[in-house]
């Protein structure tokens, strides 16, 4: 295999529990690795536990324990989490590690040869909080902006990087690789910040003061600083430089951060890598934050979420797809149990769960749970729609997972289960079961709605592992990464016929609200329904879409389909409609009403007529309210 991909979370401090923001990075990171393995990249996947420092002095002190016995019962946890959260990664990295000690040592020294780190007195502001100092005008109201609290003023003879010498190479570089840091509102930030004169980083910290840490190779009375030591995991866990993971996977990756450590990442790490000569990383990736309440998690606040506990209540792939739903990456998410169950109850139960069992049962009734063959000789609009369908929501997933726009991949998902559930209403399989002579049909659409879940539940795998595997499994597939490559998914007709298919069971059981309710005395929960939007179109795109007014000049049933009207509509030319709207409209009261019809569809054969266009409706609860317009206007007139 080749086409390396390498994908890292932060390294997360070991002086706390890990919460569901550091759950969030690293199943976004798990996503996208997942999901390029789907497109048959060989990839390697980072995360691990930054455990030197101030902050883990005083976490360990806290709790009675040295820091390293604390580091490595917090670096545990987080160990023993991700297995469970289904993160499938390839290495967990220890700032503790003595491989990364090394490499951490060896990059200094080279930097130091070359003259970028020089030794001198500061006095300035320290946060111990961030383990860094600050001038004036980073401050606010004089307080540091994250601790909320004033800084120290602190004298110390230190080594300090030349950053400077880099700021407008770095510059430059930013300006020259437009999606280097993204989303772009963090490529402007960063870029801002750099409008400023950049200071000079102190890279150490005397012993006498801190003796956690890794010691300077051209000093031993210091220690170095955090983030130096910390950034370095990136390619101490490839074993840079010369090992072949780093051979491989280098400078192929993709690091994944939220904002609040975008400064170390878009600025420190970049200008670090450039001054060691090593090649620059290709891709920051900038999430917001998960807020709770309004409010940022922490322990005093008592709002931290525990993934586990919402894993345990509601399952696990149904807390990985809202998180993957829910946040738009990038921008900052509330975070409330109310919208996990809301999703859960109108995306998984209703939309995917309801489709998935309304098919199998219908394979299994039909055909005896046995894949049936297409026609090949049929009538290729049966197939033609729900083909292209899939093939735009195919080709959508992998615009959005591409370009880290999860919710948008998940939304083209969507609306192709919206699709396949219109599909069987206007195919209405039960009607074409009832005679002989429409046999052949029903096995082309049941076969196309199956091969329909065939292609769901890999577009899902990244997201749901479980949950695809458990749709693969009830296909009759043998869950696997074949069945999930992109490559195969893309091909319509994959699912073999004559495959036999297990009865299924319900793939996600809707949540009692009002149970939930009282078990837990959350606040009152919104309708669980709450809509699904799509994808954003352009304009360009908008335009393409040629909506007339109408007028029905006449309406008659249509023989053996319950839900559908054959309707002669007037758009300025005479055209023949079939709506599936018999169950809340009589062809009698229809004549004469003026409609909203999208006249440029390819043409369809439902119930062996030829449908020319589609009249707007809404539907809900099974009923239909057709859109009409306020006033009289011209048969043929374009709405824009
Ligand atoms: N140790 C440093 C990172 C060094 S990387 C070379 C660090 N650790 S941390 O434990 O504080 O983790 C910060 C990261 O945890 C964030 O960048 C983000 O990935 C995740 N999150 C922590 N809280 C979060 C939210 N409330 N919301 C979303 N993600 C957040 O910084």
């Amino acid at each position: 295999m080749s086409n390396p991909f390498y994908i890292t979370t932060p390294i997360y401090y070991v002086n706390a529990r890990p919460h569901l923001g550091h759950a969030y990075t690293t199943i976004v990171a798990d996503v996208v690795g997942r999901f390029n393995r789907m497109l048959d990249r060989e990839v390697f996947f980072l995360t691990g536990t930054d455990e030197h420092g101030d902050k883990i002095v005083r976490a360990a002190k806290k709790e009675n324990l040295s820091p390293r016995v604390y580091a490595d019962e917090i670096s545990e946890l987080f160990r023993q989490l991700w297995p469970q959260l289904n993160i499938d990664y390839s290495a967990f990295i220890r700032t503790t590690d003595p491989a990364h000690i090394a490499v951490v040592k060896q990059v200094l020294q080279k930097i130091y040869d070359a003259g970028d780190i020089y030794f001198s007195e500061y006095e300035g502001l320290y946060c111990f909080g961030c383990e860094r100092f600050y001038v004036e005008r980073e401050l606010v109201d004089g307080k540091c902006p994250d601790h909320e609290t004033p800084p120290e003023i602190i004298k110390e003879s230190n080594y300090f990087f030349r950053m400077s010498r880099y700021q407008d190479w770095l510059i430059e570089y930013i300006e020259a690789n437009q999606d280097f840091i993204r989303p772009e509102r963090y490529r402007n930030e960063v870029l801002s910040f750099l409008k400023e004169p950049l200071e000079d980083l102190c890279i150490s910290r005397p012993k006498s003061r801190l003796e956690w840490g890794i010691s300077l190779p051209f000093d031993d009375n210091y220690v170095t600083y955090v983030w130096f030591d910390a950034l370095l995991n990136y390619v101490s866990a490839l074993g840079y430089p010369e090992g072949p993971l780093f051979k491989k996977f280098w400078p192929q990756v993709q690091h994944i951060v939220a904002k609040d450590i975008l400064k170390p990442h878009g600025i420190y790490w970049p200008i670090m890598l450039k001054a060691a000569g090593i090649p620059i990383f290709q891709h920051l990736n900038v999430h917001g934050y998960w807020n709770v309440d309004h409010s940022k998690m922490s322990k005093s606040l008592g709002n931290v979420i525990e993934p586990l506990e919402l894993k345990n209540v509601y399952g696990l792939d149904a807390f990985r797809y809202f998180l993957m739903r829910e946040m738009v990456f990038g921008l900052d998410s509330g975070f409330s149990e109310s919208a996990l169950v809301g999703r859960i109850n109108a995306d998984l139960a209703n939309d995917l769960g309801n489709l998935f069992s309304r098919v199998t049962a219908m394979a299994h009734k039909y055909f005896k749970g046995i894949v049936p063959a297409p026609d090949p000789h049929g009538d290729p609009l049966l197939t033609q729609g729900l083909r292209s369908d899939a093939a735009v929501a195919i080709r959508e997933f992998e615009t959005g997972m591409s370009g880290f726009m999860f919710h948008k991949a998940l939304m083209a998902v969507w609306e192709f289960i919206g699709q396949m559930n219109k599909y069987i209403d206007v195919t209405a399989p039960w009607v074409l079961a009832k005679s002989k002579s429409t046999s052949k049909q029903l096995e082309t659409v049941i076969y196309n709605l199956l091969e329909g879940l065939r292609i769901i539940s890999g577009l899902i795998f990244p997201i749901m592992p479980e949950t695809a595997a458990s749709m693969q499994r009830h296909l009759g597939q043998d869950p696997g990464k074949t069945f999930c490559s992109m490559s195969f998914l893309s091909q319509w007709g994959g699912l073999v016929s004559g495959t036999v298919i297990p009865k299924s069971v319900p793939l996600f059981p809707r949540i009692d609200v009002s149970k939930k309710e009282n078990e837990t005395a959350e606040e009152a929960l919104p309708a669980p329904d709450r809509p699904v939007f799509k994808p954003e179109i352009s304009l360009e795109e908008f335009k393409k879409v040629d909506l007339r007014v109408g007028r029905i000049i006449r309406a008659e049933a249509v023989p053996k389909a319950k839900k559908l009207l054959k309707l002669e509509v007037d758009l300025g030319e005479n055209r023949t409609i079939v709506a599936g709207i018999a169950g809340s409209y009589s062809p009698e009261n229809l004549v004469g009403k003026q409609v909203i019809v999208l006249a440029n569809l390819q043409p369809a054969k439902l119930m062996g007529i030829l449908s020319q266009g589609m009249l707007l409706a809404a539907v809900n609860d099974n009923r239909c309210t057709v859109a009409t317009l306020d006033g009289d206007v011209k048969p043929g007139t374009a709405l824009s």
